[in-house]
Order: C-alpha cells, then structure tokens, then sequence
C-alpha cells in the first residue's frame, strides 16, 4: 500500500511533468544507474520518483546489460520468465500459419516485410519464418525492433547462425543486417518508425507489457480524489525502496486518467500505459498507408482490470517489484480496451480473446496431437502436453493472455464475408471468451 508521506519533496513534480508523453528510446543509451543506492540518491536530492521513472530506467538498464549472478540471458529456463515460443513451436507454429494465411486474404502480391517487435531471443521469428519458407514463401524480408544490444546478439545467433552481419551506418535506417540460412535478409532497428514504410505483417508479443506504466490511485469518493503513485526510499527499512503518493492530483492523473475511470467508484487504481498507446497508433497509421495486418499478444485485459497489476519476475519467481532494481523483469497488463479505442474508429480490430481462445481456434489441439504421434521420446511427449497445459490453462497463460488483431479499413468488405480474421472467427459475433482447455 502506498504511504502519502511527501515531506519536501515537491520540487520533483515539475522535473516529473517535463515529458508527458515520453517517446521510446532512439538508440541504445548507457543505461542509467538502477541500482538501489543510485535510485536513494537520486530520491534523497530530487524527490520521490513517479512509478512510470522508476520503470523506464530499470527496465532500460535490465534489457540493456548482462546480468549478473552468471546469467546470460533474461529469457527461458536460464532466465527470469518463459515466453510461450520459448515453450513450444506449436507457438510459433500457429503465429506463422496465421500471418500467411492472413496476407493470403488481403491479396497481397510481390514482397513484404515481416516486423517483428521486441523479438526477445528471436525464436518466435524463427518458427514464423520456417512455416513460410515451409509455405514456399519467397518476398518476405524479416525487421526486427530491439533496444537491448546483448538481445539483439542473441536474435541474430538464434536465425542467422554463424553467418557474418553487418552494422549499419548513419545512411541506413537500420543499424545491423543479416542473412537466415534460407538468404531470408533481416533487419534490426531501434524503433517501429525507422523500418521502411512498405506492406507488413507486424506482430507483438509480449512487447508491451514491458513498457512503462503510470500508476494513479484512488483515496476518496469524488472525482478528484486521485493521486499518483511514486517510488521513494523507506524510511523505516534502510536499502529499501517504498511507494508513495503524491499529496494531491498531479499534472499526469489530471491529462492520463478517463473521465469514465474518475467516474466509477467501483476502480481505485488505475495504470496507463502511454507507450503501448503510441506503439499502436504508430502500427494503425503504417498499416492505414502501407498495407498490411497487426497482432498483438500480451497479458492483459479488455479494461476492466480496476488494481494494480505492476510485477516483478526473477528466477521464474514473482518478487516484489522494488527489489533488486535493474536486475529484474518488470511487467503490467495490458488495457487492450484502451488500446483498441484509440484506432478504432480507423481501423478492424479484433480481440481482445483470450490466448487458448485463438490458439483453439488456430487448430493447436490438431498440431499437438500429430506432433505426439510422431514422438517416441516420453520425456518430449510430456514436454509437449506440459506446455500445452501453460499456454492454454486458464489459470495460466490460457486466460492471462490476450490477442488482439488489426486490420486497414479498406479491408472490411472481405474481412465482413470471413466472419473475422482466422483465430478470432465468432468474435465478430460477440463471441469473447469460449471454452479453455487443458489436457
Ligand atoms: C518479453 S521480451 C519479448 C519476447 C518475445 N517477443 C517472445 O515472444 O519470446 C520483451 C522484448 O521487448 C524488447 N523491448 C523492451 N522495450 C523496448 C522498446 N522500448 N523498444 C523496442 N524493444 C523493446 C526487449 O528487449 C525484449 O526483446
């Protein structure tokens, strides 16, 4: 719970306030210090730092340098949390089949880009390309978004091999190519908007949610009884951090918080994510010019999630979010209710549906049983059902996860005929949430 203990700290709120809408990094900095002493300091001179500050720099500082406890990577089963392609290529697999079958249905012809942001280890890539290169597809050209150097490495080792890259230079939009062992060309870029504006297939996921959030709270009945959360030092617990609230509304509760939020007295807390809302006006506009689809896959909620749900992962643990600060994941839902009114109205968009909902949908029960068929090993067979159980349970990824789709309005008409795009088929019908299944 937070303390409303703001002493002499007020002279932050304008430093604070200086960005309200704070663009993504445009390159690789030098991480900013993130460790618990750095935060203190800075606490200690300028004041409490607001939640969205605190997550930016250690989730900068976390995705830019090599952990330490010998860690290597932050990803899978030697890293902090799993993703679901990390889990299984049934994932990917899946993910693959639905871009080519979705481009197929625009009438797309000649090349296009695969973008993928925030490629983690680059295995999701991986699968995708083998269903294409499977589906003999030959114009597709793979641009990955990364900020992290030491991921951007293992993107390349995990579909590039041994094959030797090149850096960009300031003339180049991207800042290093590659080839795949297939001679499919990849990309990387530090942000959505240096990628080539040509016909795309875009795909998110688990990108947003390690986005920063701004936390805002609720401490009384009317509409203006909200205060933002910040991050201070505790002054009970020496080399701790605490959160607190600021004494009154702050210029980010008064722009960021909806009137319909101020106006139920149902939510007391209330996150926003700025830059996920960037990220997909930025996807609407490329796909509104250029051509092509969007997917989105994260935790989230279709807004109607009224706590908190800032995290922390480390060792597949969850842990409390102010500890060990820089050296562990952090993560917040996604308002897929938000994301989806902002584009609206220029855009198809389909979801949010629950992540077993649209893997159901994609047949993934058909892919686990042939891949069970043709495994005599028991110890793969039951890696197989157990991942199946995590991506589709409801209590695990099955329920927590969310997709969500997007369309160019000038591919309505089609769009209208299908009943939806494939995995969400029935949403159109007001179909969210159907069966979850578990083996
Ligand atoms: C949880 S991982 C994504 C996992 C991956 N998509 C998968 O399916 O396994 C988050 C990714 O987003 C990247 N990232 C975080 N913030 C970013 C930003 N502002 N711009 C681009 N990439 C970012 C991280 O470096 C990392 O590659």
């Amino acid at each position: 719970m937070p303390e409303d203990c703001w002493g002499g700290y007020r002279s932050c709120l304008a430093r604070s306030f200086a960005r309200s809408s704070p663009p993504p990094p445009p390159a690789q900095q030098p991480p900013q210090a993130a460790s618990h002493l750095a935060f203190s300091d800075k606490i200690k001179v300028s004041g409490p730092i607001s939640v969205f500050q605190y997550m930016q720099t250690c989730l900068g500082a976390y995705y830019a340098s090599k952990l330490n406890e010998g860690k290597t990577t932050i990803l899978g089963e030697k890293g902090d949390f799993i993703t679901s392609p990390e889990l299984s290529q049934m994932f990917g697999e899946l993910i693959g089949v639905w871009c080519y079958y979705e481009l197929a249905n625009t009438g797309h012809k000649g090349n296009w880009q695969l973008i993928e942001v925030g490629p983690g280890t680059g295995v999701l890539s991986r699968q995708v390309l083998g269903v294409l290169h499977h589906f003999r597809e030959k114009g597709v050209s793979l641009h990955l978004v990364e900020v992290s150097d030491m991921l951007m490495a293992e993107q390349e080792k995990t579909l590039c091999g041994d094959n030797k890259g090149t850096d960009g230079t300031d003339a180049t939009p991207y800042v290093r190519r590659n080839k795949t062992a297939n001679g499919t060309d990849v990309y990387w870029y530090r942000q959505l908007k240096q990628v080539p504006s040509d016909f795309s297939v875009i795909l998110a996921h688990e990108f947003l949610d390690a986005l920063p959030v701004y936390q805002f709270k609720r401490v009384g009945p009317t509409e203006g009884d909200w205060r933002e959360v910040f991050v201070d030092v505790d002054p009970d617990h020496s080399g701790k951090l605490r959160f607190a609230l600021s004494p009154n509304e702050t210029l980010h509760s008064k722009g960021l918080l909806p009137p319909a939020v101020r106006a139920d007295p149902s939510i007391e807390e209330w996150e926003v994510n700025v830059d996920a809302g960037d990220f997909v006006s930025q996807m609407a506009d490329r796909l509104t010019e250029s051509g092509g689809v969007g997917l989105v896959i994260d935790y989230g909620h279709a807004g109607d999630r009224k706590r908190f749900s800032l995290r922390s992962y480390h060792n597949h643990q969850l842990a409390d979010p102010l500890d060990n600060p820089g050296q562990q994941d952090l993560t917040a839902d996604v308002d897929f209710g938000h994301l989806k009114s902002l584009v609206e109205e220029d855009m198809c968009v389909y979801g949010p549906i629950s992540q077993s909902d649209f893997l159901n949908n994609l047949g993934i029960h058909l892919r686990l049983m042939k891949l069970l068929r043709n495994c005599t090993d028991e110890q793969q067979r039951e890696q197989l059902k157990n991942a199946f159980r995590i991506m589709m349970s409801a209590d695990e990824m099955g329920a927590r996860f969310k997709a969500m789709a997007f369309f160019p309005k000038s591919l309505k008409e089609i769009l209208d005929l299908r009943g939806g795009p494939s995995g969400f088929a029935g949403d159109a019908k007001g179909r969210t949430q159907s069966k979850s299944t578990s083996t």
